[in-house]
């Protein structure tokens, strides 16, 4: 059977992609697990939208500064035009957002924004909350447990893809393939993303020739909590800066006005910098503080954070919590255009994290990424319907191998490439240290390692790679002199 559709990932992108197509279409969704270890499901803050028509060039203008100019001005342009559209369309399809005593949607704040705009549901789960919608509204057949081991791509054509699902091989054929596999997280000792993240997706890409673009890119969000055991650290969303959270050090001293005028709101890799370089120079632990808060506020507007720092045994908001920051985002991901069409590919098509449109630039504007996922998975539909590609299989010489996924060797190599990545490639990278670096790399390229580690170094290397070839300092990366 050839499906219409396949589709590689259930965050937002993808159950969004597979909310635009017609029940009628033979559509498969594949995660590496359930459906809610995605990035989405973590989300916080909330999903950006201009508020009203007059505010879409100065979201737009917000989205190109914090990006420090380098974005693709089409794709800025069309996020910006098509969010009050989709925003509406979530609403009217019964996607609850928080609202005031009136019935009003309430749009809060959050840094390198020049007002409020960032929608939130739950008070602080709007992920969840959206993921939850969308898999509900989802008409079409999820198999959960399937990783992904390889893509059928032959002559800039995807037939789809090879996968281990509970154990067995498997081969799924598809006329599109959509990927909404997300980002890299996984590759960081410290990350906000779910586990299942690790780039394997973008590592196959390196493997078949197919473009990735800005792999230098990657974010580290400013204010997370990384003393605990999981994998995951723990996020403390920007909006809470946005509604009054002060980043200070042991002193209590804000030294975030020695670094930029908008202090706590300034954009994302500027607050990470500073405190990165802050801590380095003064030893100081530095802390998120709510001092400015009232308790009953606190709770209601982020209901999910109290209860969770709660059970890690901090008094919210009486207690500071100790923050550092985090991998949280990739901006750069599989090149796509403003449709989200792989470039150079017939029937293939990259959304959400996974992909690059450039929309982000050097460095992602607060809350852009859920309504990416939302925006450009509609665009990747309806593109592909225009363009009503069919694979012919006659002409598809692919013959599968069996992979092993893991292998004893792995965890210390694994474990030794996100130190790795998270001391070289991290907020403040050096020339030598990243030339040493992708050495060491190559060198477990040649180890006997299981499938997804070795996709797993691959992506890591052309993280590397694209940060050597970027000589000078923009955004999220930043190179110190030596
Ligand atoms: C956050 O809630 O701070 C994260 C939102 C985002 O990644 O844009």
């Amino acid at each position: 059977m050839i499906y219409d559709y396949l589709i590689i990932g259930a965050g937002v992108a993808g159950l969004n992609a597979a909310r635009s197509i017609s029940r009628d279409k033979k559509v498969l969704i594949v995660c590496k697990r359930s459906p809610w270890e995605c990035n989405t499901f973590f989300a916080q803050g909330g999903v950006a939208s201009a508020i009203n028509d007059a505010d879409i060039p100065l979201y737009a203008q917000d989205t190109i500064s914090a990006g420090v100019g380098t974005n693709n001005l089409e794709a800025v342009n069309t996020l910006s035009q098509n969010s009050i559209r989709v925003i509406d369309d979530l609403v009217k399809d019964g996607m609850n957002f928080d609202r005031n005593e009136e019935g009003e949607l309430l749009f809060t704040k959050e840094a390198a924004h020049s007002c409020s705009r960032i929608l939130h549901a739950d008070g602080d789960a709007t992920g969840r909350e959206l993921h939850m919608f969308l898999l509900k509204a989802c008409k079409h057949e999820i198999m959960t447990d399937s990783i992904v081991v390889d893509l059928l791509y032959e002559d800039s054509i995807c037939y789809g893809a090879q996968f281990i699902h509970n154990g067995a091989d498997k081969i799924i054929y598809a006329h599109n393939t959509i990927i909404a596999s997300g980002g890299v997280g996984s590759i960081y000792r410290y990350h906000t993303n779910s586990t299942t993240i690790a780039g394997d997706i973008q590592g196959i890409c390196v493997e078949k020739g197919i473009p990735l673009k800005d792999m230098e890119m990657m974010q580290f969000h400013p204010t997370v909590f990384v003393d605990t055991p999981h994998a995951r650290k723990t996020l403390l969303t920007e909006a809470l800066r946005g509604e009054g959270a002060e980043i200070e050090d042991e002193d209590g001293y804000r030294f975030l006005k020695d670094y930029h005028k908008d202090e706590e709101l300034a954009p994302r890799d500027i607050v990470s910098r500073a405190i990165f370089d802050y801590s380095q120079k003064t030893g100081s632990q530095v802390y998120l503080s709510f001092k400015n808060f009232k308790k009953k506020f606190f709770q209601k507007r982020f209901p999910n954070i109290y209860k969770n720092l709660m059970e890690l045994g901090f008094d919210l908001p009486f207690e500071r919590v100790p923050i550092s920051p985090a991998f949280h985002y990739s901006m750069g991901g599989i090149n796509v255009d403003i449709n989200s069409k792989v470039k150079g590919c017939k029937n293939l098509y990259a959304v959400g994290e996974a992909a690059c449109t450039g929309v982000h630039g050097a460095n992602r504007l607060a809350s852009n990424s859920l309504l990416e996922g939302l925006v450009f998975s509609s665009l990747s539909v309806q593109k592909s319907q225009e363009i009503n590609f069919k694979i012919d299989l006659n002409k598809l010489t692919f013959k599968p191998r069996h992979f092993e996924l893991k292998k004893q060797i792995d965890k210390a190599i694994k474990d030794d490439l996100r130190n790795l990545m998270w001391v070289n490639v991290g907020i403040v990278r050096e020339s030598q240290k990243l030339i040493d670096v992708l050495d060491e790399v190559s060198l477990y390229l040649e180890e006997d390692v299981g499938r997804l580690l070795f996709l797993r170094l691959l992506t890591a290397k052309s993280i590397i790679q694209s940060a050597i070839d970027r000589k000078e300092s923009i955004g999220a990366h930043y190179i110190k002199e030596s």
